[in-house]
C-alpha cells in the first residue's frame, strides 16, 4: 500500500527552523498577523488529510512545553530512543517508535496509514536521506536568524525539487511546494569537503 510522506514547516530565509536552543517564539511575532481567517497558511485543511504525524524527540519535547497539546486525538508517533513521558493530555494519542525511517513507514502503513506528516529538523532530513519525502509545504518567514537548528543542513545528497506552487501573504510569509523527484538516478551523492 503506497504511503505518502509530508513536510510542513516553516523556515527562516536562511534555512533555521529554531534559534540555536530550540525557540520558535519568532514565528509568532505579531508584525506577521494577518486578518482573522488569514493565519492559518492551509495548516486545518493539510492536518484534515494527515493519518498520522511522526516527530522527532526534540520538536516532542518543544511542543510538550506549549499550554496545552495542540494535536488532539490526532495520532503522533515519536521518534526516540529515549524513555519519553506521554503527553498529560488523555486525548492524545501517542506512541514511540526507533529505527530506519523505512521501518517506521512500513510499520504505519502496515497500521493503515496513508498519509505521513514528517516534522522535526533531523528527522526530515533522515528520511529524505531515506528517499522517503514525497512533498514539502515550506513556509519561508522573512527573517534571517544568522544560526539556528536547520531544516536540511549537510544532507550529503543533492536532491531535485519540482515547485507545484507557490504563494505570497501580506506579511511576507511566501509558501512553496515541492514534489520530490524520486526517479533513481536524479539523487546525487554529494562529497563533503571537510
Ligand atoms: N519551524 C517549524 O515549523 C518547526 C517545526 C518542527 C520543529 N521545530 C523546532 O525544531 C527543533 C527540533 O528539531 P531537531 O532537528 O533538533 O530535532 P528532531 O528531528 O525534532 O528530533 C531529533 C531526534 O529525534 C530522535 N530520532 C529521530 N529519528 C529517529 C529514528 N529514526 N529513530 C530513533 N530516534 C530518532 C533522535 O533523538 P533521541 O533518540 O535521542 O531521542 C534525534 O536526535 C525544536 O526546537 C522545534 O521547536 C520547528
Amino acid at each position: 500500500m503506497t504511503v505518502t510522506c509530508s513536510v510542513y514547516i516553516a523556515a527562516s530565509l536562511d534555512g533555521f527552523i529554531a534559534r540555536p536552543d530550540g525557540d520558535i517564539d519568532w514565528l509568532h511575532n505579531p508584525a506577521y498577523t494577518l486578518p482573522d481567517g488569514e493565519n492559518d497558511f492551509g495548516y486545518e485543511a493539510f492536518m484534515a488529510t494527515v493519518d498520522a504525524l511522526v516527530m522527532g524527540s526534540y520538536s516532542y519535547e518543544k511542543v510538550l512545553s506549549f499550554d496545552s497539546w495542540p494535536y488532539g486525538a490526532k495520532k503522533v508517533v515519536v521518534l526516540t530512543q529515549r524513555p519519553l513521558s506521554p503527553p498529560t493530555d488523555p486525548a492524545a494519542n501517542v506512541s514511540f517508535d526507533s529505527g530506519p525511517p523505512a521501518n517506521i513507514v512500513a510499520r504505519q502503513a502496515q497500521a493503515g496509514a496513508r498519509h505521513l506528516y514528517i516534522d522535526g529538523g533531523q528527522t526530515i532530513q533522515r528520511f529524505l536521506r531515506a528517499g522517503l519525502i514525497d512533498q514539502m509545504i515550506i513556509t519561508q518567514i522573512p527573517i534571517l536568524l544568522g544560526s539556528g537548528i536547520p531544516l536540511f543542513g549537510d544532507l550529503g545528497v543533492e536532491i531535485p525539487l519540482r515547485l507545484q506552487h507557490s504563494r505570497a501573504f501580506a506579511n511576507g510569509f511566501v509558501q512553496n511546494q515541492y514534489q520530490i523527484e524520486k526517479e533513481e538516478g536524479r539523487r546525487k551523492k554529494v562529497e563533503s569537503r571537510r
